[in-house]
């Protein structure tokens, strides 16, 4: 694991957002795992900035999310699918049929996430997934104690995911309870993966999923079993790593 250690978030962003130019320019046609969440929009807007200035093309690039709320429209200002029209794909060159975001309106769930699957593993699998991570180390839905062989399936959201979801919408009470999300197993076959944190509240999480052993109850510490995974954060949410004496590169 290569782990890179940015001044700020905007730093930070700069530099998830070098590693995925990367990716586009020596792999044009690659496929995405994309991820939503706070973390990545400056990312996003890096990626944005250097397709205006003619920097990088996404014309023959395929993307896959990560995860969407059950119950919500595509055109919901809270879904994932709006997020990513909003921060990313309206404003670059992708074509619309190669963007593809789970339908949180499908009649019938189980149905769609064998689907998408059955999709990722048509696209012949992901080349860099991109992912955040929740405060309880989650990464997309798949929240502590969730089985590492999971595919994609149906969740129910814990509490502290839907609290820290609050933020979003009118009220708590509004908050989707189930999402559809990609699993653990999705996740460890894609070739290379990007992880990006940022602030001190996720730097105890960050040093137990990065330092500490492989448990189910921090998701994100399944990574450690990945052949080719970089963290990108900045100095708060590395800051615990540090401490703990994990080398990182600056
Ligand atoms: P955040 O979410 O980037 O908004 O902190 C991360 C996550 O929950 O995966």
């Amino acid at each position: 694991m290569r782990i890179y250690l940015s001044e700020d978030y905007k730093a930070m962003s700069r530099r998830a957002a070098n590693i995925i130019s990367a990716q586009v320019i020596t792999k044009p046609d690659s496929v995405l795992g994309l991820a939503t969440g706070g973390t990545p929009v400056g990312a996003y807007q890096q990626l944005v900035e250097w397709y205006k200035k003619g920097d990088l093309s996404f014309a023959e690039i395929k993307t896959v999310n990560l995860d969407e709320y059950l119950g919500l429209s595509p055109h919901h200002e809270q879904s994932y699918r709006y997020f990513m029209q909003v921060n990313l794909f309206d404003h670059i060159d992708i074509k619309p049929e190669n963007t593809h975001v789970l339908n949180g309106l499908a009649k019938d769930p189980q149905a769609e996430c064998a689907a998408y699957n059955q999709l990722i593993r048509d696209l012949g699998g992901i080349d860099l997934q991109l992912l955040g991570m929740g405060h309880n180390g989650h990464i997309a839905f798949n929240e502590p104690g969730d089985d590492f062989g999971l595919e994609t399936h149906v969740v129910t959201l814990t509490d502290r995911t839907i609290d820290a979801n609050t933020r979003f919408f009118e009220s708590r009470d509004e908050v989707p309870r189930h999402a559809l999300s990609m699993g653990i197993k999705n996740i460890m076959q894609a070739r290379r993966i990007l992880i990006v944190v940022s602030g001190e509240e996720k730097a105890e999480t960050v040093c137990k999923a990065f330092a500490g052993p492989v448990t189910k109850d921090v998701p994100a510490s399944v990574l450690q079993l990945h052949p080719d995974v970089t963290l990108v954060g900045d100095r708060a949410a590395l800051s615990k790593l540090v401490e703990a004496g994990v080398p990182v590169c600056g």
